[in-house]
């Protein structure tokens, strides 16, 4: 058997062109131009390549985007005045502060600093808990990039086995969250396995879709996988390779190659849930821009910083 490649690029084309419909209509209807704002802190590069492809796609299809680019050793206190001069700026209907941050900014307090109703990453504790009790506000990114690469591709998750390794904040609970809900498009029977599950080869084995979120290039091997499954990576890892023209390869968390021959159907690296979780941001953000022209600006949020 070899398995149906679901191409996430495709999908994501779809998603921009749809995404690019939407800003002209209410740019047309409103003349308010979805704004997105990035908060980068220090030079990660991987978090370089992330943000310069989101600005890119935003770009493309008629959002207003700026990155804020903060020092490596900024205070704690220094990125929140930043968050709340982006919660304060009307130009912006979505905030996004690019993970990972440095060790001694605690992650929880910075994402719980942005006004709930401009978080299109959807990580605030008040949209996870909107999403957790079955009412969602933004849905985090590569969860719904992976619901509509499903969804898209005609996988129906409905009353399957979905089994999602590893137990994130960015991807596991919400992805858990979100497929358990009682929808047509999700209705899955959820389990997470981390790094505390035993027997995670047969745990792995019993899933009719397996989602990948290891972060661990390769680590899921064929004989991991139910024949016939329905495979989704989320890993992005680059692995030395001296035939390689740049010296290196993309490769995900899932052994690509011989888990082919053993699945349905499998999301490749690059060109599978990355492009998806760039397009949901998207989606997101002009979720955010109507949202702010609905309630007129006038969240009910207030500082909790100055
Ligand atoms: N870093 C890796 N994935 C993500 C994501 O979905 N959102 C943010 N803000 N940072 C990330």
């Amino acid at each position: 058997m070899t398995a149906r490649i679901l191409d996430g690029r495709a999908v994501a084309g779809e998603v921009h062109g749809e995404v690019r419909q939407g800003v002209d209509l209410l740019r047309l209807e409103t003349g308010v131009t979805p704004g997105l704002a990035v908060v980068l802190v220090g030079r990660d590069s991987a978090s370089e390549v992330y943000v310069a492809a989101k600005e890119r796609a935003a770009r493309a299809v008629g959002i207003e985007t700026e990155t804020i680019r903060l020092p490596a050793d900024c205070s704690e206190f220094d990125l929140l005045l930043e968050i709340e001069r982006c919660n304060r700026d009307s130009r912006f209907h979505g905030i996004l502060v690019q993970l990972p941050l440095p060790p001694h900014i605690d992650p929880m307090t910075a994402i719980g600093t942005v006004n709930p109703l401009k978080d299109v990453d959807g990580l605030h504790p008040e949209n996870m808990g909107l999403l957790l009790m079955g009412a969602p506000r933004f849905v985090p990114c590569t969860p719904a990039g992976i619901q509509r690469v499903l969804v898209d591709s005609e996988v129906s998750t409905d009353g399957r086995h979905l089994v999602i390794c590893g137990r994130s904040r960015v991807v596991g609970r919400p992805l858990a969250a979100l497929m358990m809900q009682k929808h047509r498009e999700a209705n899955a029977t959820v389990t997470i396995a981390h790094t505390g599950t035993r027997n995670l080869v047969s745990m792995c084995q019993q899933a009719d879709i397996l989602v990948v979120a290891i972060d661990s290039p390769k680590g899921v091997t064929a004989d991991m996988v139910k024949k016939g499954a329905v495979v989704i990576d989320v890993g992005i890892h680059r692995v030395p390779d001296s035939t390689a023209r740049k010296g290196y390869r993309i490769v995900g968390d899932v052994d690509f190659d011989s888990v082919m021959e053993r699945a349905g159907a499998i999301t490749p690296v690059p060109g599978g849930i990355g492009p998806m979780t760039v397009a949901m941001l998207l989606v997101n953000t002009l979720k955010a821009a109507r949202l702010a022209v609905r309630t007129g600006e006038q969240s009910p949020y207030t500082s909790a910083v100055v």
